[in-house]
């Protein structure tokens, strides 16, 4: 048996706008997703999940994954599969072995669609450890290619490079259209997670801020404000300056609200680790609710986060700077 981990990432800033090309600071996180492959005698695939925000859940299924002999329903099972199958597929594909069949355990410390890129980790560290268990190492940056082809694929094209790059690679980088690469030397970011236990559903997020930007002219303006503020932020983290980097959060949070992307409780949040004392705080990932993520090197926030109603899960959230790890 074979097993990879790939971390989870919160924005530090830009997402929604990396759709359209603008600049994103997505960092790594010390929450990871493990994933375990094992080769079958046969063609078909049997996943066996446990922590991903479900009780735990096992499916096999062969060529076609629609006839699935799954033992729990739901949207959430059908996402994992897509991107397991994804990762399957590309491991096949680059170990030229079309018909390998697998038994793959995932365990992870990420919540499910709640903005910390848990797929991205899924389909990074399966990328890995199924092509290693075929006899074939890939590179951070291939895998980094291939996982970004799944995500594309699974989310019907609506998908950047940000999570998977920065999952593949560990650390803070900056993602601007296809140019991904690593920030040298960052900061020391003391981030703080609030979670409230939702899921929002990222594709219909981003369909609803291309239909705001192609409606009203200052919508596109405010997707480009951010692309400014995220160009601010990199000059921030150039200088070692936190107490910037934490207004730029604030300011980002308000431009996302803007775009219709927040929820009540994402708000509550962000207000609750302000109100403590926060250097700043926004929502990170597609929004609507899920995560939130503020900048606190005390333990203020995280205490403040812990009793805030309709927060489900607060946590500290240290920058990894590895990516995928061969375990
Ligand atoms: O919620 P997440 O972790 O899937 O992040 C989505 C980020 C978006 O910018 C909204 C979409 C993307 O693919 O970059």
């Amino acid at each position: 048996m074979i097993t990879s981990s790939a971390p989870g990432k919160v924005y530090l800033f830009g997402e929604h706008a990396v759709v359209y090309g603008e600049p994103a600071v997505p960092c790594a996180i010390e929450r990871r997703a493990t994933v375990h492959v094992e080769s079958r005698e046969d063609d078909r695939i049997r996943v066996e999940a446990n922590d991903l925000s479900l009780d735990g859940f096992t499916v096999t299924y062969g060529e076609n994954p629609d006839e699935a002999n799954v033992d729990v329903p739901g949207d959430l099972v059908e996402a994992a599969t897509g991107y397991v199958n994804g990762a399957v597929e590309q491991a096949r594909d680059a170990a030229d072995a079309p018909s390998a069949g697998f038994n793959v355990e995932i365990e992870s410390e990420i919540p499910l669609g709640a903005g910390l890129g848990s797929s991205a980790a899924v389909v990074v560290a399966g990328i890995d450890a199924a092509t290693r268990e075929l006899g074939v190492e890939l590179s951070a940056d291939e895998l980094a290619e291939r996982a970004y082809r799944v995500e594309h694929e699974v989310q019907e094209g609506q998908a950047s490079r940000a999570d998977t790059f920065c999952s593949a690679m560990g650390g803070a980088v900056r993602v601007e259209g296809d140019d991904c690469a690593r920030i040298d030397d960052p900061p020391e970011l003391p981030f703080v997670v609030g979670y409230d236990g939702e899921a929002g559903n990222t594709g219909k997020l981003v369909a609803g801020v291309r239909e705001r930007r192609e409606q009203y002219g200052f919508a596109a303006d405010t997707v480009e404000a951010i692309g400014d503020l995220v160009r601010q932020g990199r000059r921030a983290l150039r200088d070692d300056d936190v107490a910037q980097l934490g207004e730029l959060m604030d300011f980002n949070h308000g431009l996302l609200s803007a775009l219709g992307v927040s929820s009540r409780s994402l708000e509550t949040m962000v207000w609750a680790a302000r109100d403590a004392g926060a250097r700043g705080a926004k929502l990170t990932g597609a929004g609507g609710g899920g995560c939130i993520v503020a900048l606190d090197e005390t333990t203020s926030t995280r205490l403040a986060l812990e009793y805030t109603p309709g927060c489900e899960a607060a946590f500290r959230a240290e920058l990894d700077t590895e990516g995928v790890r061969r375990e």
